[in-house]
């Protein structure tokens, strides 16, 4: 009822805007001091965290993209390999796990049938599962060793949005925990990373406030019939999550890439005016990618390419190829993707809406999937 979306015109823009909330809720009571106190991962026992070999995500859709980033940040920060199954190809492909291999499942709802399975499966070939939730009394949590809940309240759009971020906060919560128990991380380094993720509250804030620009290019965007996303590093699976959303919502061909897989074939879609979302990684970055995103802004550019670019404040660079930037506040490269992702949402919601239609029930989806 309109009551319930407190005055919004969805569920969805409700969530978009309870954004910054999910992941402060998310924090709250878990980080002390600097550092990260997850008592719930006790359940896991004794030794558990140091024991471990591998950490292997399960998820499907936007929390497999969530996982994708706790890939990224637990090898940085823990030092532990650890790799992204969705649920569903997992259980079918003779996976190799043992006793020492940590499964940790992402879902929103902890219904999610596939991700159900798969956890059963994990359990079945010996692994410790730990499930990262945001349902309390879920299925998924009960059929796990232990469960770190999210507390991005509850989502009722069908597009997962609030949820995501939430999904984030505590993966990395989870990541600098790992970290520390095992020696990888000192107080200092967890201290300075738990309070960047103090402050994206407030830094998502101020992206979620440019949402009437955000508004009007999706207003102009309303005949396209494909979109391009491209990121690198932290920003590849925030393209995956832009092309999700643009599919899911507004019904349109989106595909997202790994930036650098460009030449290895995606370029050859590129025609004029082709529209493409680029996730401009910090010129400050320590990995040094910049330069190497804006050199495949300028091949796409040069073919014609529609560049929507989503890049740091202050970063001049982008300017001269660019025909519309949106400005993200400055955050370390795993932190950016939670700024840069809300844009991305904001977007394919307002051209669902710009079109007429629900972006709350996209026709032929289920907010949760109950069936294989
Ligand atoms: C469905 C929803 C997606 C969601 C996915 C996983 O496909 O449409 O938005 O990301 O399920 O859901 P879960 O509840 O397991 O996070």
């Amino acid at each position: 009822s309109a009551a319930e979306k407190g005055g919004w015109s969805s569920f969805m823009a409700k969530e978009i805007s309870e954004q910054p909330a999910a992941i402060a809720n998310t924090l709250i009571g878990r980080i002390s001091d600097g550092a990260v106190k997850l008592p719930e991962l006790d359940a896991l026992g004794p030794d558990i965290l140091t024991d471990i070999t591998r950490v292997v995500f399960l998820g499907c859709g936007t929390a497999a993209y969530a996982a994708m980033l706790g890939q990224y940040a637990i090898e940085k920060w823990a030092h532990i390999p650890v790799t992204v199954e969705l649920s569903h190809e997992f259980r079918y492909r003779d996976p190799v796990i043992d006793n020492r291999t940590l499964v940790v499942s992402i879902s929103q709802s902890g219904e999610t049938m596939d991700t159900l399975m798969a956890v059963k499966y994990a359990k079945e070939l010996g692994a410790r599962t730990l499930s990262i939730c945001n349902t309390q009394g879920s299925t998924i949590p009960r059929e796990s060793d232990a469960v770190l809940y999210t507390h991005a309240g509850p989502e009722v759009a069908v597009a997962s949005t609030k949820a995501f971020v939430a999904q984030i906060a505590a993966i990395y919560l989870f990541g600098l925990h790992l970290a520390s128990v095992r020696g990888e991380l000192d107080a200092a380094a967890v201290a300075g990373l738990t309070a960047e993720l103090a402050a994206l509250p407030a830094q998502l804030e101020t992206v979620i406030e440019q949402k009437d620009s955000i508004s009007q290019l999706a207003g102009w965007m309303v005949d396209t019939r494909s979109v391009i996303f491209l990121g690198r590093h932290a920003g590849y699976p925030i393209a995956l999550e832009g092309a999700l959303k643009l599919k899911e919502l507004a019904y349109i061909h989106a595909e997202g890439f790994a930036a650098g897989e460009l030449k290895h074939g995606p370029i050859a879609l590129i025609e004029p005016g082709q529209p493409v979302f680029v996730v401009v990684p910090s010129p400050r970055g320590e990995n040094s990618l910049h330069p190497k995103v804006i050199s495949n802004i300028q091949e796409i550019r040069a073919r014609g390419a529609r560049i929507l670019a989503i890049a740091e404040e202050g970063d001049v660079s982008v300017l001269p190829f660019a025909d519309t930037v949106i400005r993200i506040p400055l955050a370390s490269t795993l932190f950016e993707p939670v700024l840069a992702v809300a844009p991305l949402q904001i977007f394919a919601m307002e051209l669902a809406a710009a079109k007429g239609l629900d972006v709350d029930q996209p026709r032929n989806l289920a907010k949760s999937v109950t069936v294989e």
